[in-house]
């Protein structure tokens, strides 16, 4: 996710104090870095490139940028690959306006053609470039600058932390919206950042910008509303060590980032639903109308891929699953398939070799990953990025949800569907899973069946994949045995292992056949003693068979899937957590597993 600095201090010291909040931003993830600094009387200088904060420093070390105002910008791409003319700060035509930006500009491309049109140059992919752009045609236009600025952000619409330097004003100028900007206040040097720990070293003095609010930074700070009122913003005092402020207060990133997913959801979905209409638009997707699908995945992406398989063959298109690793080992006819593969690294070495061998045998493929200008959204035809943003544990959370509402998408612009019923629960998503964060009772839970021998996960349909992903979960971070069936199968063999030491975890929802044969199963296990959680909305009596319940929201069964599984990786974390195990480094594991 990116992350913004923006201080107005003394010359000799604003260079130092924005490569320290970058650096301080490094554990949210990014792939290029930059800078841009203004002083009195003086242009805007910018410098900036494609990497770590390294690299950025032994740029800055043969031309260093001066001022006394400055904004600092870690780009973790969405539009365009990391490379120096993508990373941020972007400026106008004539330099004298620079720009960093965080969150998605949907009517970038529109404002984009109307701004070349009118004869203005763009030298990068990003959709944030519009913004200088615009506020220079407003300074053209006779503005002033925080009139222009203003002006420019009005124009655009979309999620966005925006801050501006502008030649000649020893100002920062900023907007947010549903992007996090926060202000830090320290006698007469200000601070902005995305995030606190960006300078928290100097300050724990803040103030919190909400949607729809502008702020202007100089030799004081105001905070001013849409109209230009200004706002009455309370100081408050941030309390957490400098060192645990990555965490944002969790304990660890993988809590953090399991209560990122309704943020995560909405970026996934953002410019993608039409809010009234029901339809769903892709974009520059390119029509890919198959006819038939492969998809080909590891690990939890895979149970992702499982999931997908369903969406398409419920829209009549015949799809299929396949662990990377075994693709090439029995190759399945491919005929005119599209290979689908799902990675949220996209550089996941069994599953670059599926798609590459799918590729040899003349499929067409397509990247569903969460990472920009990876090795998998370059050597596939077509890419569709989850917009997770960066995800640090180990363990797959944020980017297993974003992986599921955007196969829906997928599924719902390609191969089409119930449109009408499917859109509104996916829009519901992000609440949904706020409402079930708010109230989980996953720690009850975890503290009943922390000693368990063995867990066991079962569901039928989209909850199957569910089943395996709470216990691929379970295994990762608790170094305990989990297993995940269908739950159909359960008698059939795994049966033989259900003791009164092996909680099993029946996901049920909606009141219908499948869930009458899912009780039937739970039946089964709690007549040889085995404690049963059931994961449900109440619609069906589950509950009376169950010893507990983790409740989830009543929607869609496509939604329920997402929100089912957001409860049972709570249950892994806070069984984990009590064990003491390392969560966001679980040991034997790697985020990105780069050898076949
Ligand atoms: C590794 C990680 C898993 C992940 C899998 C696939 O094994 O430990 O958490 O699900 O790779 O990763 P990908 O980046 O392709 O989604």
């Amino acid at each position: 996710m990116c992350g913004i600095i923006g201080a107005v201090g003394r010359d000799d010291e604003t260079l130092e104090t924005l490569v320290h909040g970058l650096a301080k931003l490094e554990y949210r993830g990014y792939d290029s870095a930059g800078v841009a600094l203004t002083g009195d009387g003086s242009g805007v200088d910018i410098c900036k490139r494609a990497g770590e904060i390294d690299d950025l420093r032994e740029s800055l070390e043969t031309r260093s940028p001066s001022g006394a105002v400055g904004i600092g910008h870690t780009r973790w791409s969405t539009h365009g690959p990391p490379n120096d003319a993508n990373a941020h700060p972007h400026k106008d035509c004539t330099g004298d306006v620079a720009v960093v930006h965080n969150g998605i500009i949907e009517n970038y491309q529109s404002v984009r053609d109307e701004l070349t049109t009118s004869g203005h140059t763009f030298r990068s992919d990003t959709d944030t470039e519009v913004v200088p752009h615009l506020i220079e045609e407003g300074l053209a236009n006779g503005l002033d600058p925080e009139a222009a600025f203003r002006e420019a952000v009005g124009r655009i619409e979309g999620s966005y932390a925006i801050a501006a330097v502008i030649a000649g004003e020893e100002t920062i100028f900023a907007a947010r919206n549903d992007s996090p900007l926060v202000l830090g206040l320290d006698n007469e040097i200000f601070y902005l950042a995305s995030d606190v720990p960006a300078f928290r070293d100097f300050t724990d003095q803040v103030v919190y910008l909400a949607d729809g609010e502008f702020a202007r930074l100089d030799d004081d700070w105001t905070v001013t509303d849409a109209d230009g009122t200004v706002l009455d913003k309370d100081v408050e005092t941030v309390e957490w060590d400098p060192e645990e402020t990555g965490k944002s207060g969790y304990d660890h990133y993988m809590l953090k980032e399991i209560h990122e997913q309704p943020r995560a959801l909405r970026q996934c979905l953002r410019g993608r639903v039409d809010e009234l209409g029901g339809s769903v638009d892709l974009g520059d997707l390119g029509d890919l109308s198959p006819t038939g699908v492969q998809f080909v995945a590891c690990g939890t992406s895979y149970h992702a891929a499982l999931y997908g398989a369903q969406l398409f063959e419920h829209a009549g298109v015949p799809a299929q699953a396949f662990l990377a690793s075994e693709y090439a080992a029995s190759p399945p006819p491919i005929g005119d398939a599209l290979v689908i593969g799902v990675t949220q690294s996209g550089e996941t070495a069994d599953t670059l070799s599926a798609l590459r061998e799918a590729s040899r045998r003349g499929a067409r493929t397509l990247a569903v990953t969460n990472t920009v200008g990876s090795t998998a959204a370059r050597e596939c035809d077509h890419v569709f990025y989850i917009r997770a943003g960066p995800e640090i544990g180990v363990a797959a959370t944020k980017t297993f949800a974003s992986q599921q509402a955007a196969l829906n998408l997928l599924t719902l612009a390609t191969a089409g569907g119930d449109t009408r019923s499917v859109v509104p629960a996916l829009r519901d998503l992000p609440g949904n899973v706020q409402a079930l964060l708010d109230d989980s009772r996953a720690a009850d839970i975890a503290e009943i069946y922390e000693d368990a021998s063995s867990y066991f996960f079962i569901g039928r349909g989209y909850h199957y994949p569910v089943a395996l992903e709470g216990a691929l979960k379970m295994k990762e971070i608790t170094y305990k045995h989990a297993e995940g069936f269908a739950a159909g199968e359960l008698k059939h063999g795994p049966l033989a292992l259900v003791t009164e030491d092996t909680p099993v975890f029946a996901i049920v929802t909606g009141d219908n056949e499948m869930a009458t044969k899912t009780i039937g199963n739970v039946k089964e296990v709690e007549a040889r003693d085995a404690p049963v959680v059931a994961v449900t909305d109440g619609q069906s009596d589950v509950e009376r068979y169950a010893d507990h319940v983790l409740r989830v929201p009543e929607t869609h069964p496509r939604a329920a899937a997402v929100l089912a599984n957001v409860q049972l990786q709570l249950v892994a974390y806070h069984v984990a957590n009590r064990l003491g195990r390392s969560i966001d480094k679980p040991r034997n594991l790697a985020k990105s597993v780069t050898v076949e």
